[in-house]
């Protein structure tokens, strides 16, 4: 290898450094009434048209250029399946034009027209339909987002939580967030506080908001696994919404008999979904 190029680049290399921190020591922080300095001057001043002016160049004199052939535009309705050729693109853009108008107050603010000091501000129930696919996107949801502070369980017992200078709430409090009349237990309410967090009256931040990470689907799915939470404490071993393969492998755990053994399951297989 030739080496002797080695001391020429580190020279080289310390030249340019210093240049670079030059330049960044006169740019930062500084006002100047002098133009700004530019260093790729033709990408900040490029040729271009004011919009809707006369131009030689193209031959309709128009500097604006018409949308291309077959251009749709949002419309005032969405695009009626049945009515659609071709329903494969219209179900994509039906659900475009409804996140971006956002019309839907329930599924998009989760409130109502009451005042906001009225609990029917809120809406009292998740207003899309609720499966076992949107329950896991809502656990998985929970587990990266809220349960460092609310614990894995929902019993405000995260590893951050225990540490936080506010308590985070305990969703296993019947007094606050099951009875529908309170308003803190309403659906929408914890939509609208997954989304914009807490602040107390003087705009203080008692808990962040997580909208930038939740869409309005993530965030009734994370209300809908609260209320999973909240639904697998305080239940008998046999209640009808324990299902039977899962009882019989509690009981096991438990040490207790099983009547039916075939019908015991792995974690793996309960994981996948299982037979239930
Ligand atoms: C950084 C910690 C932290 C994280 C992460 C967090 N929370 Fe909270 N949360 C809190 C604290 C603290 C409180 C209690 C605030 C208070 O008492 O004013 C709280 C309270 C709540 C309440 C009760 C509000 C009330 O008025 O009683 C709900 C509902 C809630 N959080 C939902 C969530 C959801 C859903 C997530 C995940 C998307 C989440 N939180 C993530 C700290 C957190």
């Amino acid at each position: 290898m030739n080496m002797n190029h080695a001391p020429t680049r580190t020279l080289m290399s310390l030249g340019l450094a210093a240049t670079v921190a030059a330049g960044m020591v006169g740019c930062r922080g500084e006002r100047t009434d002098k133009p700004p300095r530019q260093f790729f001057p033709d990408m900040d001043d490029q040729e271009h048209f004011r919009p809707q002016s006369e131009t030689e160049f193209f031959a309709d004199g128009r500097s604006q250029r018409p949308s291309v052939a077959g251009t749709v535009a949002y419309g005032r309705a969405p695009i009626d399946h049945a009515a659609a050729t071709e329903a494969g693109w219209a179900e994509e853009y039906n659900t475009q034009r409804a996140r971006l108008l956002k019309e839907d107050q329930a599924a998009y603010f989760g409130t109502t027209d009451a005042p906001a000091d009225d609990p029917a501000h809120y809406i009292r129930e998740i207003p899309v339909e609720v499966t076992m696919d949107l329950i896991r996107l809502g656990q998985e949801n929970f587990d990266i987002y809220c349960a460092i502070c609310h614990g894995y369980e929902g019993d405000g017992k995260g590893t951050v939580g225990e540490r936080y200078a506010v308590a985070p709430a305990n969703f296993h409090d019947a007094t606050k967030y099951v009875d529908p009349s309170v308003v803190t237990s309403r659906d929408g309410y914890i939509f609208n506080v997954a989304r914009n967090g807490l602040y107390d009256a003087a705009g203080t931040m008692r808990m962040p908001g997580y909208g930038h990470a939740l869409d309005e689907i993530e965030a009734w799915a994370v209300v809908a696994y609260i209320r999973t939470l909240q639904a697998s404490r305080g239940v008998s071993i046999d209640s009808d919404i324990v299902p039977g393969a899962e009882r019989n492998r509690l009981m096991e755990q438990k040490g207790t008999p099983v009547g039916d053994a075939g019908q015991s399951m792995t974690g793996e297989a309960i994981a996948e979904g299982g037979e239930q």
